[in-house]
């Protein structure tokens, strides 16, 4: 509990940086496992919860992929995204843009519809009976050849009216942007929303070639941003949309303390920064408890904590009037 509690749990928000397989909860991961009869590197919860602590992205990564194979069926895929969004429902999350990783699913032979289908019918089912509205982004691994990027492209052609745009996550080190220079134009020129993850890890770098060789329409994490100066001229000019993710930082070790996440810095100057929880289930909290703890930490007054709410709907891929209706209501909320 914080003294912003009460505001951040009314604050209808926007989630635009959720993993849908980084939702799996270790409970419903060894359930799945039990009935799919696939091993998982951990017996019992405490085991699984004792191997959450992680050192850096890899770490972390190779314990997610180890996870999500225990997800097998339309039925798996399908529970996997209910039960994301009956929690956030709770936090008041109205809108979800979430990613899904369909080649770390397709090269344990699941295939590409079994992966969508499960998730679209849950996005469905959750604005029929939760209202809470939502857009799918189909991630790239960047671990792998641009080639199987394409690969994925084509595969996933009868479901493209369906996906609002892509992504690119999994290791950053020694992957940059410009490797996928050709596969983000072929799906610009398709009509997808571009998102990158950059500057989780990766240099400064490698956000000025997702902003500027890449043209992405919005930067996931983007911490690194912090370090130059110039960038952040430019970020703030054109208010690009960044989605940081403040557990997830401290769980994967890009920030020491949480007191060192770079929510109110980016606030401070003047870029149009979110807050979201990436991965919740491994790194310890939904979007309420993101709020919570970089409100808590970093000190944000309840103005800061509004606009970090109103960027949400901002930076999403609704339409204008959409997002209209969205920020209306977080002044009905907010009006004293
Ligand atoms: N895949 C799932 N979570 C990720 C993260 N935080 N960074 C890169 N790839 C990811
Ligand atoms: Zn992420």
């Amino acid at each position: 509990m914080t003294s912003h509690t009460d505001l951040i749990a009314a604050l209808p928000k926007a989630e635009l940086h959720l993993h849908i397989e980084g939702s799996f909860e270790p409970e419903q991961m060894m359930e799945l496992a039990e009935r799919n009869k696939i091993a998982l590197p951990f017996k019992t919860l405490e085991e699984a919860k004792a191997a959450y602590d992680f050192d850096n992205l890899q770490e972390f990564l190779d314990l997610y992929y180890a996870g999500m194979a225990v997800l097998q069926t339309e039925q798996d895929f399908y529970n996997l995204t209910s039960a994301y969004l009956h929690r956030v429902t709770q936090d008041n999350v109205r809108h979800v843009e979430m990613f899904f990783d369909p080649q770390a699913h397709m090269e344990r032979g699941v295939p590409f519809g079994v992966v969508a289908d499960g998730i679209l019918k849950a996005l469905s089912d959750g604005e029929k009976e939760l209202g809470i509205t939502s857009k799918l982004i189909m991630s790239f691994l960047r671990h792998l050849p641009e080639d199987d990027g394409f690969a994925l492209l084509e595969e996933s052609t009868p479901w493209h009216d369906r996906f609002v745009g892509v992504g690119l996550d999994s290791s950053e080190m020694g992957h940059p942007p410009a490797k996928f220079a050709k596969l983000f134009q072929r799906c610009r020129e398709m009509g997808f929303k571009l998102c990158m993850h950059a500057g989780e890890e990766g240099p400064p770098a490698y956000i000025r070639e997702a902003l500027f060789d890449i043209a992405v329409d919005r930067v996931d994490h983007g911490n690194r941003s912090m370090e130059d100066p110039a960038l952040i001229d430019h970020l703030r000019d054109s208010q690009m949309t960044l989605t940081n993710c403040p557990l997830s930082n401290l769980s994967l070790c890009v920030i020491d303390r949480i007191e060192d996440s770079p929510v109110k810095r980016m606030l401070d100057a003047g870029l149009h920064v979110t807050v979201n929880s990436d991965d919740p289930a491994y790194f310890g909290g939904y979007m309420n408890q993101n709020f919570e703890a970089v409100a808590d930490a970093l000190n944000l007054n309840r103005n800061e904590i509004i606009r970090l709410a109103k960027n949400s709907f901002e930076g999403s891929f609704l339409t204008d009037a959409e997002k209209a209706a969205h920020l209306a209501a977080i002044d009905a909320t907010t009006a004293t």
